[in-house]
């Protein structure tokens, strides 16, 4: 088994601290936020069944992301950082999987997670997959069942949770499926599974979730189209599976769920003007934008680079008066990260916003309503709880703040409530402000930059 010393590099700087953050000055410059989670993932994963060198530029070193080059690196694979300029692979091709010795630990990282299962299952080897108490709470059978038709001998307790065990078969059953709830997570799960496949694989999506790893797959020389039927909507998905992956070089762009909370602070905070620049904008993520435009916000995009792996903007974005709107339920997948980052920015637009249609955010890292309704109602913004979603009852005022909001190992609640404490006279606290490293490692210091009063204690 061949492991790297560098993909260890990262430490949690924030372990076991607290932080805080109060109204403060405006919210200005230029500046950049770290990789894309979902497209780093995908980079070293494909990277590792490609034969050969890949290179990767602006990987996210975040805590999820690590995890999963450590389960590669326990796969077989050799990975490495070159000083801190990119990554390397050395592929080991479709099937090219060592049987691990040890339990794949994943930490918080669902993604790492369900993409690893399907990967994995393209494999004739056996491998077992933990990970944090968040991430052995959330629901797996999602991926699991299907990928059970594809041939994948799986062994979970009754409730199809992590810690799990798989074994590959030796040749994946090339299969139709209709996924049962729009999720990239599960539809990358067989993508991967099925590059191992005598055939054709066939994902059927009624409302299209992520398409990173179609793109990835066709930048790596896969045979792989996607339709959509624009009478029924039903988006398809088609990969011919045991084509050999060809190395290539990957330049991961910012990721645009991370650039969420720094448009947030810009927004609410008065007199902001805010520039992050090479920010992914791949449409089946952006609904954010659109329902921030919607609300009335001053947001532009410039240097827009339509790529065909992943387009990439600069995001201008002011201080703006905004007002409350229902978000259309459809619009969903392509913000699905998004709404803890939204509902705290609605908290200062004038009327409701209406967030209906995300039960799928009671599986998230958290139950991310009812986290994010008990941090709103912390500072006494009035929100009504659905099972599906929220209504939050925004006021334009500066808030009194002086709570201290459970993290819940949910890097996006802790980096929401942070944002709410920029409205706020007395300050809003985390309880821990670790998980915030799994997707956005040096959020404080970027924060801090920008002008933003957020103060960390050990
Ligand atoms: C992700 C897909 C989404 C998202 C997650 C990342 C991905 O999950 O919430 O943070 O990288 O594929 P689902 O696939 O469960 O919707």
């Amino acid at each position: 088994m061949k492991t790297s010393e560098n993909i260890c590099g990262e430490s949690k700087i924030f372990k076991n601290s607290t932080l805080s953050s109060k109204f403060g000055g405006p919210i200005s410059g230029e500046i950049e936020v770290p990789g894309d989670k979902s497209i780093s993932h995908r980079a070293l994963i494909l990277g590792s069944l490609a034969v050969g060198n890949t290179k990767i530029y602006g990987l996210l070193e975040g805590d999820d992301v690590i995890a999963t080059a450590k389960a590669l690196s326990e796969l077989g694979v050799e990975i490495k950082k070159h000083k801190n300029e990119y990554w390397t692979i050395s592929g080991v091709g479709i099937g090219g999987f060592e049987e691990p010795r040890q339990i794949l630990d994943l930490g918080n990282a669902g993604t790492a997670a369900r993409l690893l299962m399907g990967a994995i299952s393209g494999n004739p080897i056996t491998a077992f997959l933990t990970g944090d108490d968040s991430l052995c709470s959330r629901p797996m059978g999602r991926v699991t069942e299907p990928l059970k038709l594809m041939g994948a001998q799986i062994f979970s307790g009754s409730k199809d949770k992590l810690p799990i065990g798989i074994r590959g078969p030796d040749m994946p059953i090339p299969i139709e499926y209709d996924l049962k709830i729009p999720s990239a997570q599960v539809k990358s799960a067989l993508l991967l599974c099925g590059l191992s496949a005598p055939g054709e694989v066939i994902i059927n999506e009624s409302i299209q979730s992520r398409d990173h790893t179609e793109r990835m797959l066709k930048k790596f020389g896969s045979n792989i189209v996607t339709e959509t039927n624009h009478k029924t909507g039903i988006s398809t998905c088609r990969l011919i599976g045991q084509n050999e992956l060809c190395p290539t070089n990957i330049c991961v762009p910012g990721d645009f769920s991370s650039a969420s909370f720094l448009i947030a602070a810009a927004l609410m905070v008065p007199d902001s003007n805010l520039t992050i620049k090479n920010v992914g904008i791949n449409k089946l993520r952006i609904g954010l934008l659109d329902t921030l435009v919607e609300m009335g916000a001053k947001i532009s995009l410039s240097r827009t680079k339509n790529d065909e792996f992943e387009p990439t903007a600069d995001i201008s974005v002011s201080y703006s008066e905004l007002s409350g709107i229902n978000v259309p339920p459809e619009r969903s997948p392509m913000m699905i990260d998004e709404y803890p980052i939204l509902a705290v920015i609605a908290s200062a637009a004038k009327g409701i916003t209406q967030m209906r249609g995300i039960r799928e955010l009671r599986l998230k890292e958290s139950d991310r309503i009812s986290a994010t309704v008990n941090l709103l109602r912390a500072s006494d913004i009035v929100v009504d709880e659905y099972e599906d979603g929220l209504a939050v009852h925004g006021n334009n005022k500066l808030l009194k703040g002086g709570s201290l909001i459970p993290t819940l190992l949910d890097h996006r609640i802790g980096m929401a409530a942070i944002i709410l404490g920029l409205s706020s006279k007395s300050g809003i606290s985390i309880d821990d402000s670790a998980p915030i490293s799994t997707s956005f490692p040096g959020f404080v210091d970027i924060m801090k930059k920008i002008g933003a009063d957020i103060f960390s204690r050990q």
